[in-house]
């Protein structure tokens, strides 16, 4: 049986670290939403932001992830922290494999976005990043388990 696991978690959480760090210590293929979609359309997140707007690039992660479904291997995915936002996606996440929120603080995350120039979303002023963080983790929450820092990952992936 393949083993999926999806690393979700508000943008600035460690999402990509984290999942670098179990794909080399359990050798299983890595992949990263935003890395996904650069490569297939050649331009970076902001450049698509910007040229075609955020919905399109909605799209874009929705069918990258419904790609990610139906692969058949094991892997570790960290997936873009609006990525999973949208109607359903958890759902679909849950249905075929692990999901793993990285609920990291939000003083961490505050801190890290502030020194932040690629991101699009973390240029909003710090009162709507902060209402960003607390209305995605509706979906979050919806994760097969929480952590709340990289090294609990270990007693939930074996
Ligand atoms: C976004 C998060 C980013 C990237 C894009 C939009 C978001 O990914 O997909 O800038 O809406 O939260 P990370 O969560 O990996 O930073």
């Amino acid at each position: 049986m393949h083993q999926k696991v999806f690393i979700v978690g508000f943008m600035g959480s460690g999402k990509t670290t984290l999942a670098r760090q179990i794909s080399d210590e359990l050798s299983m293929p890595f992949y990263d939403t935003d890395q996904m979609i650069e490569k297939a359309t050649g331009m970076n997140i902001q450049d698509i932001f910007s040229t075609w707007g955020e919905k399109y690039f909605r799209r874009m992660e929705r069918d990258v992830l419904y790609g990610l479904l139906h692969r058949q291997e094991s892997f570790i995915c960290s997936t873009g922290g609006g990525s999973v936002c949208q109607p359903d996606i958890m759902d679909w996440l849950n249905r075929v494999g692990q999901t793993i929120w990285l609920d990291t603080p939000w003083e961490i995350i505050q801190n890290r976005l502030s020194f932040d120039t690629t991101r699009p979303l973390a240029q909003l002023s710090e009162i709507d990043l902060k209402l960003l963080w607390a209305d995605r983790k509706k979906f979050y929450q919806k994760a097969s388990a929480r952590i709340e820092n990289e090294s609990e990952w270990i007693t939930l992936i074996q």
